[in-house]
């Protein structure tokens, strides 16, 4: 059974809730860079909607401690949506690469250079106007259009449908669980302030209605006892750490491949430019075999017969196989590398796009992979 805001003995509960969340949140709000602080919004300022959009775009697979030194690096460096537009495409790569997710970099680009162009530098103030743009969902458009216009939008996030789950005591299974956690959201959110209450709900989530950790024999409870939605919610303590309920995950296979690290006599080392479509799309990698499901029993991982790689690697001695691997999660698989040190003794021989010769000092400003960093460092040919 749903807790709905249609039915009439639940209208004074959704009410209170309203109030004593965005009361908790003007006492309570975390200071984030890019927010408007309440009692400034309530005097009439606006967040910059560049600000926003860009937290929104970060903070979509990544958290707060993390998004705000790249939020900081970013705005210093391109202070304004033109600016990011006009921006180099390699730099842009390079100052994302560790955020992960390279396909929201690329979408950063492209919507900076849309609303560049064809926007005159401002953002649309719609969900409708920002859906239609590169990199936004129906959850980024609703927060924008929410936190940076003040429209009245349904804000649901992971942080949002947790603390939701628990106080309508939503027991259904994510994700079918979702329609009803947006009617419940929307029966929340309120006409005015609805950025700062999606906010208030997002600083909820983190700091008292936490997700469960494993602590002893069994899980960490949210602090209800501090809670401001208490005197309204529908759980409590055990029975609400199991919420939202989930269906239970399958398992991430594994990959497995190997990186070359390919040096030649002069301190170079060879890099491959990845398609811009697909997985790490655009970014610099070291070159190796393709990731294929397998089995740790292998260890010997072919090069395709045709790469330039393994002409090159062909003419010269064996490399040096590592006795450590590099193990690296993506969203639906785990990879395990193997790494391998070929010295090439002479300098640069020739080798064919989308192969290079780098500086190995140059590696730290070139847009890697976390996963080729980790790699790197491994063969000790980055600190
Ligand atoms: N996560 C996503 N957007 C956020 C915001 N505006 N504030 C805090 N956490 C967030
Ligand atoms: Fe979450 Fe507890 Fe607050 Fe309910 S009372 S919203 S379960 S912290």
């Amino acid at each position: 059974m749903v807790f709905t805001p249609q039915e009439d003995q639940h209208q004074d509960a959704y009410q209170q809730a309203q109030s004593a969340l965005l009361d908790w949140y003007d006492a309570h709000h975390r200071d984030l860079p890019w927010r408007m602080p309440p009692d400034a919004l309530k005097q009439g300022l606006r967040p910059d909607a560049y600000h926003v959009w860009l937290s929104e775009i970060m903070l979509q697979q990544t958290t707060v401690p993390t998004v705000k030194s790249y939020f900081a690096a970013f705005t210093k460096r391109w202070p304004k949506v033109t600016d990011l537009a006009a921006a180099d495409r390699d730099e842009l790569m390079a100052a994302w690469a560790g955020l992960g997710y390279y396909a929201r970099s690329r979408n950063l680009h492209r919507t900076a250079q849309i609303i560049a162009d064809d926007h005159g530098g401002v953002f649309p103030d719609t969900e409708q106007g920002l859906l239609a743009l590169p990199g936004i969902g129906a959850y980024t458009a609703a927060a924008i259009a929410a936190i940076a216009f003040g429209q009245r939008a349904v804000v649901v996030d992971g942080n949002i449908e947790r603390v939701v789950a628990r106080w309508a005591d939503l027991q259904t299974p994510l994700p079918k669980v979702k329609p009803d956690v947006y009617r419940v959201m929307d029966g929340l959110t309120p006409d005015h302030r609805a950025g700062d209450f999606a906010q208030a709900m997002m600083d909820l989530g983190s700091a008292i209605c936490t997700p469960p950790r494993k602590s002893g024999d069994g899980l960490t409870v949210p602090s209800c006892l501090i809670c401001p939605l208490q005197p309204t919610c529908a759980t409590t303590g055990e029975a609400a750490a199991v919420l939202p309920r989930k269906l239970p995950k399958k398992k991430r296979p594994d990959r497995r491949g190997l990186a070359l690290m390919i040096t030649d006599s002069a301190g170079h080392i060879v890099l491959e430019r990845r398609a811009d479509q697909g997985m790490m799309g655009g970014l610099d990698v070291f070159p190796g075999s393709a990731w294929a499901d397998g089995s740790p029993a292998i260890t010997d991982y072919p090069l395709s017969p045709d790469s330039p790689i393994a002409a090159l690697t062909a003419a010269y001695a064996q490399g040096q196989r590592l006795n450590q691997q590099v193990e690296h999660i993506f969203s639906h698989f785990r990879v395990i590398l193997d790494v391998e040190k070929i010295d090439i003794p002479e300098q640069k021989p020739d080798l064919p796009a989308p192969m290079r010769w780098v500086a190995i000092a140059d590696l730290p400003q070139l847009a890697l992979p976390t996963v080729m960093v980790k790699a790197a460092k491994l063969a000790k040919i980055m600190a």
